[in-house]
């Protein structure tokens, strides 16, 4: 017999239901909801969606009904960049920031990433997932049911394997999905920085066939800056990477106009990410190469910044906008979505709606997973969320609240509110 569960009595079934790719310019605004609605899932998938008289008629006695109780359903926030496996935290980086201090001076006198790869190197894989699965329910209970993780704080081979390890361990051992990314090119490390050449190398030679060859990635990432990995080092890792079959992600314009989103449309990434400088040319750019931007404003944010991506442009320019978190312990300590939201609102003036969309279908699709999670359609993976409101706008605008009440992964309820 299959398991089955109808939801009912949700104001809103905020379904997001639509065209089979990435929402873009108005589309971003259609969120597709259902007033008074319902759904019923079997065997982890959604089966139907309706109106409350439709999936009232569809209930037979073997059928759990879960009772919104007149609240929002939405499906899961997929987070399309993350930083989930690190060990320590830098709350005394934090606090030196709250006195002036800037991200930039504390990386350059070796604290910033490198603090955090230091304490990552001594961490085993045991320790990093036990900190890993902490996290883990942190975006559970914000009501995210996949992210994208990206290692990036090992920086030598042993290290990087032992992160998208814990990475793989984590998404068999917790209810969130991972979508697991290469990052060994997210600083040089301290023991390279007179021979930066040899570490490039490091990472074409030795990191990309390993990790390849063990199936631990599906994307490839680089963070390109003019003080970190230039446009000709990124070009040459991230071709590389295309040669393993490697999906490419770009942390791009993040700190300066470096020409990462036109990198970025040169390679066809699946995204860029970040691109708080990119001017009009670079979105142009990205527009003609289809690629995706991802916007972090949960980073512009915690390094006290005020230049947020300029997303009305982008919409406007026509480009599948999506927001995640940029989850880390140094520019982003955040893996809360709707604090996402709201920022989105306040700072880049994107509407609640294009702001869910950005965070659950076109995330979906930059994830290449928009057929199997994102919306709540027939067939799709039923990872949805019973948020406490009757208005899916309250998700941006009540913000510094937990607005999930249950949370349900594969048909599973993985989270309820006490
Ligand atoms: O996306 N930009 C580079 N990487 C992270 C920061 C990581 C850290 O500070 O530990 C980011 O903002
Ligand atoms: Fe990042």
């Amino acid at each position: 017999m299959s398991e089955s569960l109808a939801v009912i009595n949700c104001s809103q079934l905020v379904t997001l239901s639509g065209p089979a790719r990435p929402r873009v310019g108005p589309e971003l605004r259609q969120l597709a909801v259902v007033e008074d609605g319902g759904m019923v899932v079997r065997d982890g998938h959604i089966a139907e969606v309706g109106s409350q008289s439709e999936i009232e008629r569809l209930i037979d006695k073997d059928c759990e009904v879960v009772d919104a109780g007149g609240r929002v359903v939405l499906p899961g926030f997929v987070d399309a960049h993350a930083h989930p496996v690190f060990a320590g935290t830098r709350a005394n980086e934090f606090e030196e920031r709250s006195q002036g201090a800037t991200y930039q001076e504390i990386a350059v006198r070796g604290g910033g990433i490198q603090a955090t790869v230091n304490l990552t190197r001594a961490a085993t894989l045991d320790e990093l997932v036990a900190s890993g699965k902490r996290h883990a329910e942190w975006f559970i209970r914000s009501g995210t049911t996949t992210i994208e993780a990206k290692s990036g704080y090992g920086l030598t081979v042993e290290d990087e394997l032992k992160i998208l390890r814990a990475i793989k361990r984590l998404d068999e051992e917790t209810p969130l999905r991972y979508v697991p990314t290469f990052l060994g090119a997210h600083s040089i490390p301290a023991e390279y920085k007179s021979r930066r050449e040899e570490y490039v190398s490091l990472i074409i030679d030795e990191m990309l066939p390993r990790i390849a060859s063990e199936k631990l990635a599906e994307y490839c990432d680089v963070f390109c800056e003019a003080s970190v990995f230039t446009t000709e080092e990124s070009r040459r890792i991230l071709s590389a990477a295309r040669g393993h079959g490697l999906g490419l992600r770009i942390h791009a314009d993040q700190l300066s106009l470096s020409g990462g989103a036109k990198l970025a449309a040169e390679l066809s990434s699946v995204t860029a990410d970040h691109l708080e400088h990119t001017d009009t040319a670079g979105i142009a750019a990205l527009k003609s190469a289809g690629v995706q931007p991802v916007l972090l404003p949960g980073s512009v944010y915690a390094l006290g910044s005020s230049r947020y991506p300029p997303a009305r442009e982008m919409i406007d320019a026509g480009l599948a906008v999506v927001l995640a978190t940029d989850f880390n312990p140094g520019s982003s300590p955040t893996p809360a979505m709707p604090m996402i939201l709201s920022l989105a609102s306040t700072q880049m003036k994107m509407t609640p709606a294009e702001s869910i969309t950005a965070a659950t279908i076109n995330a979906a699709y930059s994830l290449n997973r928009g057929d199997k999670i994102g919306s709540l359609e027939r067939g799709k993976i039923a990872d949805f969320v019973i948020h406490d409101c009757d208005d899916y706008r309250d998700l941006a605008y009540f913000f510094g609240i937990e607005h999930p009440w249950q949370v349900y992964a594969g048909g599973r309820r993985v989270f309820a509110r006490s």
